[in-house]
């Protein structure tokens, strides 16, 4: 489904992501993990158009992608959340949402922008009564709205960026379960970034790993989790020691 051949990222003379070549079949979940500042967000900012790639080729369904526009990306079935939540604080939830659709499959039509937003606040647990406000939503909350977003844009593969970010452990299980969900009941296939293993490992089919910008490791959860490169990387500190402890069992 999508194709990443010798991706390269520079800003100025600092190299952010350095010749990254993985692949992504329909279906699957890849989960990509790496140390803060190791490169994931910015894969997700070349592959989303918001970074013209370096160097490399993006294929999507056998279509080059790099160099087209965000809103091109989206329309050919490439929805994405962001890292840091900056839903419109003076929109509902629903406004949000619906807003997004526009700039997915529904952009001709206000009627199936609506029900694209009912459809993606149903399926990640928000309120789809139109006035809930932005304001209520603590972490977990902003972070379903992202996902919402990304969901009512229509998209055949989705690029979750750390979904987990400022979530207790309870809601790190529910996050994890519903972007199972996500690829299980709706079969949309899912890049899932997250700088900690933790309980991404039992979700995703297949784990990448980056450190500084590189490729590390590659392979079922299992395999990067007792892979020396990796536990190298993520012993830098006791939490991550402890994670890919857990991991590992
Ligand atoms: N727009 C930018 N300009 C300059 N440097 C950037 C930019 N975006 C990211 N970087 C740098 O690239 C590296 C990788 O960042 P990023 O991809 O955000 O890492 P992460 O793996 O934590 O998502 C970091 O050193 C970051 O400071
Ligand atoms: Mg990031």
């Amino acid at each position: 489904m999508l194709v990443v051949e010798g991706l390269v990222k520079r800003f100025g003379g600092f190299t952010a992501v350095g010749n990254v070549s993985f692949r992504v079949d329909q279906g699957e979940i890849l989960g990509l993990i790496g140390p803060n500042g190791s490169g994931k967000s910015t894969i997700f900012n070349m592959l989303s158009g918001t970074f013209a790639p370096t160097a490399g080729s993006i294929r999507f369904e056998g279509h080059e992608l790099s160099g087209l526009a965000p809103h091109k990306i989206i329309n050919r079935g490439i929805g994405r959340t962001f890292q840091i939540p900056r839903p419109f604080r003076r929109l509902t939830i629903f406004e949000n949402v619906a807003l997004a659709g526009y700039y997915g499959q529904n952009r001709h039509s206000e009627a199936k922008a609506q029900e694209s937003a009912e459809r993606a606040l149903a399926i990640v647990g928000l309120p789809t009564d139109r006035k809930a406000l932005v304001d209520g939503l603590g972490a977990a909350g902003l972070k379903k709205l992202e996902l919402a977003k990304a969901l009512a844009t229509g998209p055949k593969l989705l690029l979750a960026d750390e979904s987990l970010g400022g979530l207790d452990d309870k809601e790190m299980d529910q996050a994890a379960d519903m972007l199972r969900r996500i690829r299980d009941e709706l079969g949309i296939t899912i890049i899932w970034v997250e700088h900690i293993m933790g309980v991404l490992m039992r979700v995703v089919d297949r784990v990448m790993v980056l450190d500084h910008g590189e490729k590390i490791s590659e392979g079922l959860p299992s395999q990067v989790a007792s892979d020396p490169r990796v536990i190298e990387v993520y012993l830098g500190t006791d939490a991550h020691a402890t994670q890919a402890a857990a991991a590992r069992k």
